[in-house]
């Protein structure tokens, strides 16, 4: 029987399990309470798909008021290669930028491109404050400078799925960070 999922099958290490997952968050939590306890208007902004579990955890540990928006960009054209460009598919729709510290909630980093490109957009669109939070971060793969305000944990070189994190649209339930077996990808 399969511990967490049909799908632990395909995983071939766990890098972190829900527990320690847990008390990721919780550290971030209270570092984001303690930064942001003079502000009047947090949004965290979450990056669809991937961040909706991270970002789910995380806003139900946070003591201080919280609003919530989304928005979807794409840098990844498919399967597990960076595209190398962002391209916007949801936005933010408000006017109410001016008055928002902005928290962007992701998944994980690898290029560095989502999120430098985002930080710069919505300051440009007028946003009153724009900090970025990462459960995970892979800095060897950075191809732009770029280091998070949070981070969850700093992982090697491996394509991870799970908590939020996807191949091809599956295992983003998984409750781990486990590393995809390279059969499942090089199918
Ligand atoms: P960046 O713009 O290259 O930093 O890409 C970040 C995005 O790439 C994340 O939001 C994920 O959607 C995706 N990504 C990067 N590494 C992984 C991985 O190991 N597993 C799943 N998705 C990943
Ligand atoms: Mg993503």
């Amino acid at each position: 029987m399969a511990k967490y999922s049909i799908l632990d099958d395909d995983i071939q290490e766990i890098l972190l399990s829900p527990e320690e997952i847990d008390s990721i968050i919780e550290r971030i939590a209270d570092e984001i309470d303690r930064d942001y306890k003079d502000s009047k208007r947090l949004l965290l902004l979450g990056i669809l798909k991937g961040s909706v579990v991270f970002m789910g955890e995380l806003m139900k540990k946070l003591k201080i008021p919280v609003e919530i928006d989304f928005m979807k960009v794409s840098s990844y054209a498919s399967g597990t290669k960076s595209s190398g460009r962002v391209n916007i598919l949801l936005d933010l729709n408000r006017k109410d930028l001016s008055e928002c510290d902005i928290l962007i909630i992701e998944d994980i980093i690898d290029s560095g491109r989502t999120l430098s490109y985002l930080c710069e957009y919505l300051a440009l669109n007028g946003a009153r404050s724009v900090k970025t939070c990462t459960l995970l971060d892979k800095p060897s793969r950075r191809e732009v400078n770029f280091t998070p305000n949070y981070r969850g944990k700093e992982i090697p070189d491996k394509f991870v799925v799970g908590y939020g994190l996807d191949y091809a649209e599956q295992y983003r339930a998984l409750p781990y960070i486990g590393v995809l077996k390279p059969e499942v990808y090089n199918k």
